[in-house]
């Protein structure tokens, strides 16, 4: 997720926005850059890796003004090198933008302006056909030709434009994308979050969708889609910035799991066209080879290798091709049979795990092919990968997986479906009904999220706890794997996960009286035996809290609690029910006073074996 700072006045505008673009650090990113005007012209500073990279490119005199605009980038479109950082220049130097968000139509628009205004273009991104278009819209007004630029933008934004021509002002266009206006004395600012001006001024207009902001150094002008002027109220900010940072919540983990109905959004976003049909960028599979698969390995780590589990069911059940699913660290030294033949799906958030990226070494020694999913642009697990399926959650800061996980399933979930619709295994019928469930996710997972409160009062009540069991059937099972990595990562509770049938079969014995028992029941062709599964723990005098669909009463009547996720298809509950397992760790961990962000012994990025 980039990060967005602008200054115009009379201080330096360098040194306030690298500033503002350290106290975005937060948002994650991978390079940096500045554009400032000084003398009718525009310079250009930019670099991958830190803004310690940037700061040291910029340390002489003759690289400041009085008017900048910087960026931190997050890569989505190209990998992250310098070429690709923001600020992104117009062909011939008199434009420069900085952008948040996606472009989806970019690569329409790049061919027009390829074919029909010679444009060469620099990077590999999106972004840089917001300048190119900018720049062939200017006659003598910055901000008509940006309002025409913008007019044929799809997708998600918020970009900041300077001129060559313009020494007095910054003008700004969001939509669906953060962007505030800072209020100063003699000088304003423009950022995409309130923590990178709280040095500055705690004074700020909030930007709403299709707005165009034009900054000079005395004054803010804020107007609508059709240009009219809109009267805006500026906000006093009165949080600390460490509050601001993590969004007013208290804690990253927190934010991140209420981030999960936009991060779904975004996966979605631009792969299900308008027909119902999943497109996938980056996936180069054609019919012919998708044809000759004949085996399929997932393999991760972790939370990555819960979702594996998710996707073997999906993958078989849609496309029809035997799936393995296998830990990273034992692939690498068991002797699997992998051929030409064989297509190795690797999941990873960071894209940095090393077993991960082992086994896939592995694998591609022996002739697979090799596709990933992944959050990280530019990550080793990209770069070593035939094809890659980007999750775009947006950086994952706290260590337990969360968002990355639901969009890791979603990824999953559209793989399987381009690869049954593809070898002809998944009925047009079938296809358009399991599409359609995914498009209600986003709204989906809003309402399950609703289950917080009652989750914490769950939560209290079973915090001093030292054991809970976790169990389920078919995609249950995977649900119970993760919710109780989830809950024994952050709050260091010995928890256990067993698929339900299996429990007869020794596990049992571990009940005593009130052992607690998350029992998921998700799953309506197995809801039948979930409750004789109930019964038998019962009657061995367990407690139960039952995780069911809204509408399967039966459950409630004979478990001690229940967690009520939203009504859906069978396939894709599980992406619902790990929301409530994800809040009653997390609410378990806050009351036992654990380091919610950072727990113990654990890394977010495990690079060693
Ligand atoms: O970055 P990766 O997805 O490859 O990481 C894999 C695991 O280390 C990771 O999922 C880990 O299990 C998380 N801490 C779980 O919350």
């Amino acid at each position: 997720m980039c990060g967005i700072v602008g200054y115009i006045g009379d201080g330096s505008a360098k040194e306030i926005i690298i500033s503002g673009l350290k106290s975005l650090e937060y948002r994650g990113y991978d390079s940096a850059g500045i554009a400032l005007h000084r003398g009718g012209k525009l310079l250009l500073r930019k670099e991958s890796g830190v803004i310690a990279n940037l700061e040291k490119r910029i340390t002489k005199k003759d690289f400041d003004g009085n008017l900048g605009i910087g960026h931190t980038r997050w890569a989505t479109h190209g990998a992250p090198i310098r070429e690709n950082a923001h600020p992104h220049m117009s062909c011939d130097g008199r434009i420069a933008i900085v952008h948040n968000g996606i472009i989806e139509n970019y690569m329409e628009l790049k061919a027009w302006l390829v074919k029909n205004h010679d444009v060469e273009f620099k990077s590999e991104t999106d972004s840089e056909v917001i300048a190119q278009l900018i720049c062939v819209y200017y006659k003598d007004d910055l901000v008509a030709a940006v309002r025409k630029a913008v007019a044929r933008m799809r997708g998600a934004y918020a970009v900041g434009v300077i001129s060559a021509d313009d020494p007095d002002h910054i003008v700004a266009v969001r939509k669906d994308a953060p962007l505030i206006a800072g209020i100063g004395e003699g000088c304003n600012y423009l950022a995409s979050d309130i923590p990178a001006l709280l040095r500055y001024t705690r004074d700020i207009y909030l930007i709403e969708n299709d707005e165009t902001v034009i900054i000079s150094k005395d004054d803010i002008k804020i107007f609508d889609g059709d240009m009219t002027r809109v009267k805006r109220e500026k906000m006093h900010v009165t949080w600390d910035a460490a509050a601001a940072v993590k969004g007013g919540y208290e804690h990253f983990m927190k934010k991140e799991i209420y981030e999960q109905p936009e991060a779904v959004n975004k996966t979605l976003e631009g792969r299900i066209n308008a027909k119902g049909e999943v497109k996938l960028d980056g996936i180069k599979l054609t019919k012919k080879e998708l044809d000759a698969i004949n085996r399929i390995y997932i393999v991760a780590c972790g939370t990555a290798y819960h979702a594996g589990m998710q996707g073997k069911e999906v993958i078989e059940g849609f496309a029809r091709i035997p799936t393995e699913v296998d830990l990273a660290s034992e692939f690498r030294y068991r002797k699997p049979i992998v051929d030409s033949n064989t297509l190795f799906i690797c999941i990873s958030q960071s894209g940095e795990t090393s077993d991960t990226i082992e086994a896939m070494r592995e694998a591609k020694r022996k002739g697979a092919r090799i596709l990933s999913i992944c959050n990280v642009v530019g990550s080793s697990v990209t770069r070593e990968s035939d094809d890659v399926l980007y999750t775009w959650a947006g950086p994952e800061i706290a260590v337990a997986s969360t968002k990355a996980y639901t969009t890791q399933l979603v990824c999953l979930f559209l793989l399987a479906l381009y690869m049954g619709r593809a070898r002809g295994t998944l009925l047009p019928k079938e296809y358009k009904r399991i599409v359609d469930e995914l498009k209600k996710l986003p709204a989906k997972l809003t309402e399950a999220l609703g289950t917080d409160e009652h989750v914490a009062k769950l939560a209290k009540k079973f915090s001093v706890r030292e054991q809970i069991f976790y169990i389920g059937r078919g995609s249950d099972v995977g649900t119970s794997y993760e919710a109780s990595l989830k809950l024994k990562e952050i709050s260091y509770i010995n928890s256990f996960a067993i698929a339900a049938g299996e429990l007869k079969h020794g596990t049992i014995a571990l009940i005593n009286r009130g052992t607690l028992f998350i029992v998921f029941a998700t799953q309506d062709y197995l809801y039948e035996k979930m409750l004789s599964n109930i019964e038998e723990i019962k009657a061995r005098h367990a407690y139960v809290i039952a995780v069911a669909k809204k509408g399967n009463t039966r459950v409630g009547k004979i478990s001690d609690d229940t967690i009520m996720i939203p009504e859906c298809a069978d396939e894709v509950a599980s992406i619902l029910a790990v929301v409530p397992m994800q809040l009653f760790a997390y609410h378990i961990a806050k009351l036992r006073k654990r380091d919610i962000d950072k727990p113990r012994n654990l890394a977010k990025s495990v690079t060693v074996e």
